[in-house]
């Protein structure tokens, strides 16, 4: 039998882009509502690449929220091939960054700072394992011969390996994993390498962009796989492995800048993200796995507490809205004039 309703530890978002300025302030209070913290990523134009900026973003954040809010912003640096192994020291002493994003120069939004060659990065990687800050990876090759289905396969078999091989300890995170490739990858490592799991890859395969013509908001990076490779996420996620942990990805971009001749990558998934994630474990079954994936996994890998609140979610159908604000636009959200079957109730403190 399975549960009408679930309370579990709060949550927290360990891959969220939440954009500046007035974007900023319009999707803030969907992942304050839900979770306790989230990790920002640094992805901004230009990118936050030094621990002033991000103590600046993070000041930016903070002022969206509500004054009653315990909401944290946990911030990143965005890793250029001009980084300087000072600045990893600097982001260690910070109280306010706590992992380091590299993009592969090319691969995705604002993503033109990356970086191009693994190797011009070697000191620094060297800096962040012994300082013990995780590096977290958008792990797909831009090389264009790759088919795209393939780029995170590749990725893994020429840049993922030799990397865990030259750099043992670097503790890092496989950000947003597609493939059932990624599964075994990550499943086979030490407890010094994890990966986060988005809904969306939860939910839907590669279909979700084609059916019944060419549906641009479910258009993401990493793309939507198969299906064989949703169920080896679906089943990475409720297996109980601490290796794996909730990490919503969501993106929001205007509803111009999607429905587009070159349309943007990304899928905004805050306004019901746990709902979504409630709907994918109960699809097999596994609800009872939820709070450890959601709630222990992340806090436990990135060594912080964990949550000591919790909330409450209904087995209630509630229809999602055909868009949010977005700054001076809109957003169409993931399941717009949809329904979605789970819904938050009220947050308790402890
Ligand atoms: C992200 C964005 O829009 O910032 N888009 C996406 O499709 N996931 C960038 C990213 O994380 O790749
Ligand atoms: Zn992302």
């Amino acid at each position: 039998m399975t549960p009408n309703r679930l309370e579990i530890t709060r949550p927290d978002d360990w891959h969220l882009h939440l954009r500046d300025g007035a974007a900023l302030a319009s999707v803030i209070g969907h992942t304050a509502e839900r979770f306790a913290r989230a990790i920002v990523m640094p992805n901004l134009k230009p990118p936050v690449t030094t621990v002033v900026q991000a103590e600046d973003y993070r000041r930016r954040i903070m002022a969206c929220l509500p004054k009653d809010s315990r909401f944290q912003p946990l911030m990143t640096l965005y890793l250029t091939e001009s980084m300087s192994v000072e600045e990893i020291a600097r982001a260690k002493a910070s109280d306010n960054v706590f992992a380091v994003k590299y993009y592969p120069a090319g691969a995705t939004t604002n993503s033109d700072s990356g970086v191009r060659d693994l190797s011009h990065v070697y000191p620094v990687l060297e800096a962040m394992e012994k300082h013990e800050l995780p590096l977290l990876l958008h792990g797909e090759v831009t090389d264009s011969a790759i088919d795209i289905f393939d780029r995170e396969r590749v990725f893994i078999e020429r840049h993922l390996m030799p990397l865990r091989e030259r750099f043992p300890a670097l503790r890092m995170v496989l950000e947003h994993i597609t493939t059932r490739d990624a599964v075994e990858f990550v499943t086979a490592a030490p407890a010094n390498v994890a990966a986060t799991l988005t809904a969306h890859h939860l939910l839907l395969n590669r279909n979700a962009i084609f059916a019944g013509g060419i549906n641009p908001h479910h258009y993401c990076l990493p793309i939507l796989k198969r299906e064989t490779h949703r169920l080896a996420l679906l089943q990475a996620a409720t297996s109980g492995d601490t290796h794996f942990f909730l990490g919503t990805d969501s993106a929001p971009h205007a509803r111009e800048a999607k429905e587009s001749s070159c349309g943007c990558a990304g899928l905004y998934t805050s306004h019901a993200a746990l709902e979504l994630y409630a709907e994918a474990f109960d699809q097999v079954g596994r609800l009872d796995q939820l709070e450890a994936f959601a709630s222990f996994h992340g806090p436990d890998f990135y060594r912080l507490p964990r949550n000591t609140d919790r909330i409450t979610l209904d087995r209630k159908p509630w229809m999602v809205p055909d868009e949010y604000p977005l700054a001076a636009s809109t957003c169409r959200p993931m399941r717009a004039g949809e329904s979605v079957a789970w819904s938050m109730l009220e947050a308790r403190a402890s």
